[in-house]
């Protein structure tokens, strides 16, 4: 038996667009944070007279629910990737929970492929450094989860299967910076982005995007090292748009953008114009992402919340990346 827990995570510079849907090889590199307080929390153990795999999943202040379908056919495809490595075939049971509600729209697969693929390996005593750990977890599917991994700042390379590992490029306590969660819409989960990863090559835009990928992680990467609020915002800002562009332009195009978005995104370069430093990023979903400086946390809190168009916001700080609670001996 062994119990981890992983953070989600928010990319500066996304990633959009899937070369190699077998080992989830991305198109371009990205950037993230975990987030402190958006975690996962997933037990896994192994017994020999069990014939099939259990998944229990427990959202935030809901009861567990037996898993089937897709989400029972993702651990179990994830559990056999291990289980193959490990050379066993026993069965498992999964026990996942989240701190966060589930209709937040923020990216719960990151977080629990992470938590899992950390558990299963402790149980199973596989010996794989960190490197590994962010490969393996890029195959679950949500190759995003591979940031969840190392600690705060994490960058994930393109590259081939063993280039494209993840790591962190700065602790969390490097830069307090907040991320502040807007919540516009309660009823849209979040859309898983398999499909639209695959669809991102038919957008005209999509090469632009990739001709100035490189440049944004620069970048990116220089922000983060001089703690420059500014310069990350402004380049987080137009991949974000870049980002939701090739969305909107692919065939069949995908709109992920809801009216309180445009409300949110208007009111931050509003307050921003006015001297609040904040920024806005947007995953594959309508909420809005508000980045700040620590200090002006609970100024944007507030402010956000006061606006109509926003249900609720969820606040964090920088997080570590995912951990083992438990871990046979
Ligand atoms: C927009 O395929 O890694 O969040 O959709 O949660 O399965 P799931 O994740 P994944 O796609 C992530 C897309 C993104 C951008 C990003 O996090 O880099």
């Amino acid at each position: 038996m062994a119990q981890a827990i992983a953070p989600a995570n928010i990319a500066f510079i996304k990633y959009w667009g899937m070369r190699d849907a077998d080992q989830i090889l991305p198109y371009n590199g990205s950037i993230s944070l975990n987030l402190d307080a958006c975690l996962t929390t997933t037990s896994v153990v192994f017994d020999p007279t069990w014939d099939e795999d259990l998944v229990t999943l427990q959202f935030y202040q809901q009861e567990p629910q037996t898993a089937g379908g897709r989400a029972r056919e993702r651990v179990v495809a994830h559990l056999d990737r291990i289980r193959t490595i490990a050379g066993v075939t026993t069965r498992a049971r999964v026990t996942s929970s989240n701190t966060f509600p589930a209709d937040a729209g923020i990216a719960s697969s990151a977080a629990a492929f992470a938590a899992l693929t950390l558990a299963t390996t402790a149980a199973l005593k596989l010996d794989l450094d960190e490197r590994e750990l962010t490969r393996l977890t890029r195959r679950s599917g949500s190759g995003s989860a591979g940031r969840s991994i190392p600690t705060g700042y994490v960058e994930w390379y393109n590259g081939d299967d063993n280039g494209s590992f993840a790591e962190s490029l700065a602790p969390p306590e490097h830069w307090d910076l907040a991320d502040i969660v807007a919540v516009v819409d309660t009823s849209a989960k979040k859309i898983g982005s398999a499909e639209n990863h695959l669809l991102a090559i038919t957008s005209p835009y999509f090469k632009v995007r990739l001709e100035g990928i490189e440049q944004r992680l620069n970048a990116t990467r220089e922000a983060i090292a001089r703690r420059d609020l500014t310069l990350l915002g402004e380049t987080m800002e137009t991949d974000a748009v870049s980002m939701h562009v090739v969305c909107m332009t692919q065939n069949p195009p995908s709109f992920y953008w809801s009216a309180g978005t445009m409300a949110v995104i208007q009111a931050v370069r509003a307050w921003r114009a006015e001297g609040l430093e904040a920024y806005f990023t947007i995953d594959a979903g309508p909420n809005v992402h508000v980045i700040c400086a620590g200090s002006d946390r609970a100024e944007l809190q507030r402010r956000l919340e006061a606006l109509p168009e926003v249900s609720f916001t969820l606040a964090n700080g920088p997080g570590a990346g995912a951990r083992l609670v438990e871990a046979p001996g």
